[in-house]
């Protein structure tokens, strides 16, 4: 008897693996950092090999942290950062260059001499819900094919092959070299730029205009249903995969956002916030993404509206490790609760350039109205209140895409512990914000993704009944002193544009 179903969430930061029970609680969790490579100003790399040796770690040690063995797990499901861009060779199963992340901003002439080959940045927002940006996939194979050395020449010789994290573990835990499974799951592909939002297949023309060979693409299957058991001689082996969704959409699930007009925030390196549109298709006027929310086997695909937010939690790791401001994340609540409130100081943190609502790659990070009187607490304030007048200003956009206003946030993620921050979030959006019991919801929607293919969740009832409500904060600023704030806000990002041709 199986009383577990675990779940791999290949992050931006860490690769963990979680451990649940039926209730949805966590029962073990084991998890590794993983080196962030910036070789130039705008990149971001990964080492890929360090990330997959990470990945069989943290499964043998969550399920020793657990006591348990394979025998004791249903099902393995996969949950990742997404975007992020892997090209191997398929005989050897080497990388042919380090993952390019989805923060990474190289692309930039790409994206743009892509865009005029007409149609501009809205060039292929029709077919993928996406506007041409530096963020997703697509443009980052190109670079790979057109900058390392013989790439091209095998891509197109079918040696090479493309993967987001969730199909380089997926291939990897499947047996590699020896057949491993190369697939992938809708909310993966839909943010490669290559797939259409209707057909959940990629779009050869696409392709084409990238110079990328279909070959390498992984083949597009649902979110949850059996991709191949465990190969390897690991801990894990002969455990069914049956279960992928990218992070954000994993979230989502978990979050037990399963109906039309639910949404969700995760508060992680950055913010993504996704609204469950149901079986239809939004196409954003407001600088959204449309993707695909999750696809359940045979069922309708799910799709949903995000706004996307490059850089939250990351600015605190950056004040961290950068800087030496603060020792750990948790000191900037310390610092910014010493002061009433910003000071005056804005931290617009564009350092990836700015994603949702405004896709300006040319943008840079700006400390705007600084004066002698600004000191520590007011800059962790700031960095703090940068989170959730991004959230905002994608909820406005959310709102005045959809003609219904939000009325509260399910919120969950990792700075989800600082009440500072929720209290703020719910004082700048003027709604209620909601924290779950468990907060780790992107593990958890992974987990549920696998547990419902193998039948050990019957449901998407199990998932709505597991949720519960932790905590929730409700607005206390007043409308003018909030809407005054905003405003200063709004001003503070149009002093990031331009700083880059
Ligand atoms: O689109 C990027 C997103 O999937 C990254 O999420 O939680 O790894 O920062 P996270």
């Amino acid at each position: 008897m199986t009383s577990y179903v675990a779940a791999i969430d290949q992050g931006t930061t860490s690769t963990r693996m979680m451990i649940f029970d039926h209730t949805g609680r966590s029962v073990a969790v084991d998890q590794r950092e993983h080196e962030q490579i910036f070789p130039q100003a705008g990149w971001v790399e990964h080492n890929a090999e360090e990330i997959w040796e990470n990945t069989r770690a943290v499964a043998a040690g969550a399920l020793a942290k657990a006591d348990i063995t394979a025998a004791d797990i249903a099902a393995v499901g996969i949950t990742n950062q997404r975007e992020t861009t892997l090209v191997w060779d398929r005989k050897t199963g080497k990388p042919v260059y380090n993952a390019i992340v989805w923060q990474d901003t190289r692309t930039d002439k790409i994206v743009t001499e892509l865009g005029g080959l007409g149609g501009g940045q809205e060039r292929y927002r029709e077919k993928t819900g996406l506007p041409l940006a530096t963020y997703f996939s697509g443009p980052k194979i190109k670079w790979i094919l057109d900058n390392v050395d013989g790439a091209r020449e095998r891509a197109e010789a079918g040696d090479l092959l493309f993967g987001n994290m969730d199909t380089w573990v997926l291939w990897n835990m499947t047996g590699g070299t020896q057949g491993g499974v190369h697939a992938t799951d809708p909310t993966n592909a839909s943010r490669t730029l290559l797939m259409d939002l209707d057909t959940l297949e990629w779009d050869a023309s696409i392709a084409e205009d990238m110079g990328i060979p279909l070959s390498m693409l992984p083949e597009i299957r649902s979110s949850s249903e059996e991709f191949g058991k465990v190969r390897e001689r690991g801990a894990l082996a002969g455990v069914p995969i049956a279960g992928i969704l990218g992070d954000q959409q994993a979230a989502t699930f978990g979050q037990a956002c399963l109906s039309p007009g639910e949404a969700k925030n995760t508060y992680g390196t950055g913010n993504f916030v996704l609204l469950n549109t149901g079986t239809e298709k939004v196409l954003s006027e407001n600088g959204l993404l449309t993707t695909v929310c999750y696809k359940i086997g045979s069922n309708d695909t799910v799709y949903a509206l995000e706004g996307s937010i490059a850089v939250t939690g990351s600015l605190v790791q950056w004040l961290r490790d950068n800087l030496g401001m603060i020792g750990t994340a948790a000191e900037i609540e310390e610092h910014a609760r010493k002061v009433e409130d910003n000071g005056g100081a804005y931290f617009v943190p564009a350092f990836s350039g700015l994603f949702a609502p405004y896709w300006r790659s040319d943008a840079r990070g700006a400390i705007v109205g600084l004066t002698r009187f600004v000191n520590k607490g007011h800059l962790a304030r700031a960095v703090l209140e940068a989170t959730a007048f991004q959230t905002r200003e994608v909820i406005d956009a959310m709102n005045a895409d959809s003609g219904v206003a939000l009325t509260s946030l399910k919120v969950d993620g990792g700075m989800v512990v600082n009440e500072l921050l929720m209290q703020f979030q719910a004082d700048i959006l003027g709604v209620p914000v909601i924290r779950p019991v468990v907060n780790e919801t992107t593990a958890l929607g992974a987990a549920y993704a696998a547990g419902l293919a193998v039948g050990f969740w019957k449901s998407e009832d199990d998932i709505r009944n597991n949720w519960a409500k932790d905590k929730e904060w409700t607005p206390e600023l007043d409308a003018d002193t909030r809407e005054a704030q905003f405003k200063n806000w709004k001003k503070a990002v149009t002093k990031t544009f331009d700083w880059v041709d």
